[in-house]
């Protein structure tokens, strides 16, 4: 539970908006006028008359809020007040700060599945409209890129998949992985502080040796056109990598570990999903090579180091020296010549 610290008790008064409608969610509505009341109260006739229900209606709806894990706190004379946001997912919250962030899309919340990504394949399958997100408190198999595990114990991570139908040429899309790494590394890096955050080619966040975050983009395509495709995105949050298995211990991180604070796991998954829509919106709409190939550079983690490559049977080394306009990864080989690698995994020699 992220607590909230509260200095002075104050009472927050929300400006006055007219004409004063009845909020068509009413459950969002309370919510996001808690979280901008936070860490102060929000009187209880507030919401009563903007609700256009009684004090009694109000506790009721608090009280259900209380029941799907929120911890919302009651003095008899301040009001009510958000005394911190759970670890877990919980659907009012989330929808709440979906709406802080003005996005408005389906979402999928679940205990548990198999993989965030097949359980998006599944729904487009059965016909679901795009886009939509599904999250979920855990994976039983969460997976990475080339048949790797994605580590996804219950608590404290986030486990996101968006889908999409963008019916689009898949030369549009040959740097959409590369983008949402760009786009969603900014992110981290401004509401963090973390300042350095890096990219890793081509699915991975980083900080300094350690991993923080990875992507799995699957699409399915047919005749050249993206007909369906699902952006699966896992951020260790408020676990500690101490506590992940002795293979990867190692070799990843968490936000917690890296600040040694809890973060808002609502606040960053809605936001996360913005800047998602927003950068596949890009990739389908404008030329982001240029942009990338300079965004690229200033968050480039392999940049001027000796790498390993391996490609299915082959393996070879050089030195990474950024990406060209495919997003393919620039290599300069021992006999100076340089070549583009499309595909394979990369390790620091
Ligand atoms: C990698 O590091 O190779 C990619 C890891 C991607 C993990 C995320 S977690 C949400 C989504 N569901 C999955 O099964 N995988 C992705």
């Amino acid at each position: 539970m992220a607590k909230y610290e509260l200095g002075q008790k104050k009472v927050f008064k929300p400006k006055a908006k007219s004409p004063l409608k009845k909020p068509q969610d009413p459950d969002s509505f309370v919510l996001r006028a808690l979280l901008q009341a936070s860490p102060h109260y929000l009187s209880g006739n507030y919401l009563a008359e903007r609700l256009k229900m009684s004090r009694v209606g109000v506790w009721a709806r608090i009280d259900k809020l209380r029941k799907a894990g929120l911890s919302i706190e009651a003095s008899q004379n301040r009001g009510y007040r958000l005394a911190g946001e759970p670890d877990l997912l919980v659907k009012p919250l989330l929808n709440a700060w979906l709406k802080e962030c003005g996005v408005s899309l389906p979402f999928y919340l679940l205990k548990n599945t198999d993989s965030t990504n097949s359980e998006a394949e599944r729904l487009l399958a059965s016909g679901q409209k795009a886009p939509f997100v599904v999250l979920s408190h855990q994976q039983e198999e969460g997976r990475g890129r080339m048949g790797r595990k994605w580590h996804s114990p219950k608590g404290g991570n986030l486990y996101l998949s968006l889908a999409f139908r963008p019916n689009a040429e898949l030369v549009k899309f040959r740097n959409f992985t590369l983008w949402q790494g760009i786009s969603i590394g900014q992110l981290l890096k401004d509401q963090t502080g973390i300042k350095d955050l890096s990219v890793k080619w081509p699915n991975d966040i980083f900080y300094n040796n350690q991993k923080l975050a990875g992507m799995l983009t699957e699409a399915s395509i047919d005749c050249d056109q993206v007909r369906s495709m699902v952006f699966g995105f896992g951020l260790n949050v408020n676990s500690s990598a101490k506590s992940f298995p002795k293979e990867i211990r190692d070799c990843s991180t968490t936000l917690k570990d890296l600040s040694g604070k809890n973060w808002r796991v609502h606040e960053l998954a809605a936001k996360i999903i913005k800047v998602s829509l927003q950068a596949a919106r890009e990739c389908l709409e404008q030329n982001i090579d240029d942009k990338l190939k300079q965004k690229w550079q200033e968050m480039d983690y392999l940049y001027g180091k000796r790498v390993k490559i391996r490609n299915g049977q082959e393996t070879f080394s050089g030195k990474a020296l950024g990406i060209d306009s495919s997003g393919g990864l620039r290599i300069k080989l021992r006999n100076g010549r340089e070549r583009i690698v499309q595909a394979g995994e990369v390790n620091l020699h």
